[in-house]
């Protein structure tokens, strides 16, 4: 039931994101090509479907704001291509082909993200049925979390972490940066677009912030222990790059540990609401099993 559900979600996000990429104007058809390459190529379509989770949890009707829900995958894709670039983590496949600038070369690959990460704000704007000022706390939500104080800031500490002894503190800040913050923007908008009141939005953004971490904890641990044909994407990519991660500065067992915390804590985060917010307790839940 949860895994046809979310089946059914990521066809419904899929031909959203085509859509709303291809009515867009591009000067260059393969600036075109280069984005669709990476937005269409498959991947678990998590950010969306969490920010229509959260509003269904809310108000029941999340999939009215599957434009915005586009939006987040496109900042997710943008951020993805320039994370496999060589002057980052040197990649060479992502959901089991060849990177974007494998394909396309280093210039292409820059710009189809800076283009998807562009089109992303003017996607929140073709938003339909949705309070201007609302709309303007979403777009407050998903720049910042996006930027330096989120995304952007992450891949800094983490670009800089490699082959330094960083503190479990710092670890989890750079986490929090480069993975949770685009979760917590996903489902904090998803729950502003549903009119949460301040203490759902407390309660959605605890479990957010748990969920971020419990992702990129299991990403760390899949790169050690998981299996290429099923993950789509290299393993070993953090030891390569000496990258300081859950697993190399405590041990899988313990990643593994502190990941079944941040699950718990997300669940306990969610103890007031009812059966509306079964959806989000599943997929928390995936993340201690996923092999992919
Ligand atoms: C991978 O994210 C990048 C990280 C933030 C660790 P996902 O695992 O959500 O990637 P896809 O979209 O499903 O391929
Ligand atoms: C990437 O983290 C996070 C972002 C793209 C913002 P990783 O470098 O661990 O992601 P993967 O393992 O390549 O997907
Ligand atoms: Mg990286
Ligand atoms: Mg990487
Ligand atoms: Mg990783």
């Amino acid at each position: 039931m949860f895994k046809h559900e979310w089946r059914r979600r990521v066809r419904l996000v899929e031909a959203d994101l085509l859509n709303e990429l291809r009515r867009t104007e591009s000067l260059d058809k393969n600036l075109m090509r280069a984005m669709e390459y990476s937005l269409m190529s498959g991947g678990k379509r998590l950010r969306p479907i969490l920010l229509m989770a959260a509003a269904d949890a809310i108000s029941g009707n999340g999939e009215k704001f599957i434009t915005v829900a586009d939006a987040l995958e496109m900042i997710h894709t943008y951020s993805i291509i320039h994370d496999d670039l060589p002057a980052m983590d040197n990649d060479d496949y992502r959901r089991g082909k060849f990177t974007n600038h494998k394909v396309f070369g280093e210039g292409l690959a820059i710009l189809a993200g800076d283009a998807l990460l562009t089109l992303a704000f003017e996607v929140v704007l073709r938003q339909r049925g949705v309070p201007d000022e609302v709309l303007l706390a979403v777009l407050r939500e998903i720049s910042i979390a996006a930027g330096m104080a989120g995304m952007v800031g992450g891949q800094a500490l983490d670009l800089q972490s490699e082959g330094v002894q960083i503190d479990l503190t710092t670890l989890r800040l750079m986490h929090m940066g480069k993975t949770g913050t685009l979760f917590r923007a996903a489902i904090c908008s998803g729950a502003i677009l549903a009119g949460a009141n301040e203490v759902q939005l407390e309660n959605l953004t605890r479990y957010a912030a748990n969920f971020g971490l419990a992702f990129q904890i299991t990403d760390d641990i899949l790169d050690v222990t998981g299996d290429v044909r099923l993950l789509g994407k290299p393993v070993g990519s953090d030891a390569k790059n000496n990258k300081a991660t859950y697993v190399s500065l405590t041990s899988l067992d313990a990643a593994r540990q502190l990941a079944q915390a941040a699950v718990e804590d997300a669940l306990h985060a969610l103890e007031n609401f009812g059966s509306e917010a079964n959806f989000l307790r599943e997929l928390v839940q995936y993340l201690l099993t996923r092999e992919k």
